[in-house]
């Protein structure tokens, strides 16, 4: 190549970096571990700097607990940007819905005064749950015996498998003539795979009642051509977050498989779940406990056993919030969080509920798995017992950190774990969360 002309290839270079950079773009949160993360309150305290919030994956397995006022809300399918004034609220086409579901949290909040239809769009291309799809779910389970996934039994699994498999039902079929004729097809269907589990009971007729009205109650929201909306938002520079659902380690491809949920977790997830190009994503917020907790079956390298896990389920209150299932807990994963940062290129890292750990003389951190002898730094294909967790270990601060809104008055301890947790990540700690209530916020 000439001289001249590597001038101009460069120039045409510099070109494309500097429209992608001027590009506009959207914002993304979601879990880095096995969900529960604390997703529902950080999208609620971020709310405020957005217009949509817009849900991507998963459906009603998921539960997003909020806290202000003193009140308490748990969303399943509703985004969490819901109580706040002024945002959309959008479900994308990534989504699995179950209306008898959606419909009974709609109801729930116009009952405690927000009114919600408005406010809340649902994509055409989103997915249904059929009442037979949780039959499926459940029948399933019942047939893995010890080996179960451990699944909320929402019909989540089957439904993902009718849309790949090209069965499924979209929320945009409502609107056909033809809806209850392909309802009932696809219902079939089901009884007749529901033939190869003889021993397991069901009766559909009251859930299938329900899920009939709760159709007529969610067609009170708009259903719409998602991606071109969503595309249309990103053009006219309208701020918008997205919502995960569940965690990375959770992830159908990335996770802990098969002991994993139906969707892609991930970042790149928000880019299928919405219809958005990856040169339109911006920042990713990337959400983890200082500790770490997993609900169900499956690996868990760090799991505790003994009394200092049950101090941090009960400290924690870790109980699921669709399910009331006590969550399994343990030391914060440093080799499984790295994994989670790399795969979706996290931009900032958010850590939630250090508070459990105040009152822990000494903090442990993975930082390497010993595998038969061999000391392994990144995320095996197998993770099973025979992975033994390399601790670091960290003074405890001993305080009660609840009441701190500055990063300087935090305990020496405390920034040195968030410090080295920061520095072994590569990415900043820029929200750090000490309570369940939107107050209990420290932006850094
Ligand atoms: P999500 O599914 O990621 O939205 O998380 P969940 O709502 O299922 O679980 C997180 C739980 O932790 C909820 O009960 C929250 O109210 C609570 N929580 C969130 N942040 C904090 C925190 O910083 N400290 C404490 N103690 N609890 C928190
Ligand atoms: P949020 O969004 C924690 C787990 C289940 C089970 C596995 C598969 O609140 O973080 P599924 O019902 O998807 O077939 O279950 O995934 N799981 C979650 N664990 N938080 C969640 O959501 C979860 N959603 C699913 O416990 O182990
Ligand atoms: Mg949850």
């Amino acid at each position: 190549m000439t001289k001249k002309a590597y001038f101009w290839w460069q120039l045409r270079f510099l070109n494309v970096l500097t429209q992608n950079s001027k590009m506009k773009k959207i914002d993304v949160v979601l879990g880095l571990q096995w969900g529960d993360e604390g997703k529902g309150k950080v999208v609620d305290v971020l709310t405020p700097d957005y217009k949509v919030i817009a849900r991507f994956q998963g459906g009603p397995n998921a539960g997003h607990s909020l806290h202000f006022n003193g009140k308490s809300y748990v969303l399943k399918t509703i985004p969490s940007g819901i109580f706040r004034d002024g945002a959309i609220n959008f479900i994308g086409n990534g989504v699995v819905i179950d209306p008898a579901i959606l419909a009974g949290e709609i109801k729930a909040l116009e009952a405690d005064g927000y009114d919600i239809t408005p406010k809340l769009v649902i994509s055409k291309k989103a997915h249904l749950i059929l009442p037979t799809h949780r039959i499926l779910d459940a029948a399933s389970e019942a047939s893995k015996g010890k080996s179960k996934i451990g699944s909320t039994l929402r019909g989540i699994g089957p439904t993902y498998m009718d849309k790949t498999g090209r069965n499924g039902l979209r929320i945009g079929d409502v609107l056909s003539p033809e809806f209850e004729k392909r309802y009932n097809t696809l219902k079939e269907k089901h009884i007749n795979m529901l033939k190869q589990y003889p021993d397991f009971e069901y009766d559909i007729t009251q859930y299938e009642k329900e899920w009939f009205e709760g159709i007529e109650k969610i067609r009170q929201c708009e259903f719409i051509d998602s991606e071109q909306t969503m595309n249309d938002y990103i053009d006219g520079n309208v701020p918008v977050l997205a919502e995960g659902a569940q965690g990375s380690l959770l992830d159908i491809d990335f996770g802990t498989y098969p002991f994993v949920t139906s969707s892609n977790t991930l970042c790149a997830g928000a880019c299928t779940g919405l219809g958005v190009a990856p040169n339109r994503i911006g920042n990713v917020f990337g959400i983890f406990k200082a500790y770490c907790t997993r609900v169900g079956s499956g690996p868990f390298p760090t799991e505790l056993f003994d009394d200092e896990g049950e101090k941090m389920c009960e400290i924690g209150r870790e109980f699921g919030s669709t399910t009331g299932r006590k969550r399994r807990c343990g030391w914060l994963d440093l080799v499984a969080l790295k994994y989670s940062v790399m795969l979706n290129g996290v931009t900032s890292l958010i850590m939630m509920k250090g508070d459990v750990l105040n009152s822990f003389e000494t903090l442990k951190v993975a930082v390497a798995y010993d595998i038969n002898g061999e000391r392994v730094t990144h995320f095996p294909y197998e993770v099973n017992d025979d992975i033994k967790p390399v601790y670091r270990e960290f003074k405890g601060w001993n305080q009660d950190i609840n009441d701190i809104r500055k990063y300087e008055e935090f305990p020496t301890e405390f920034k040195e774990y968030v410090e080295f947790i920061e520095k072994e990540c590569g990415v900043p700690i820029k929200i750090i969360s000490v309570g369940p209530d939107r107050e209990e916020t420290i932006i850094r």
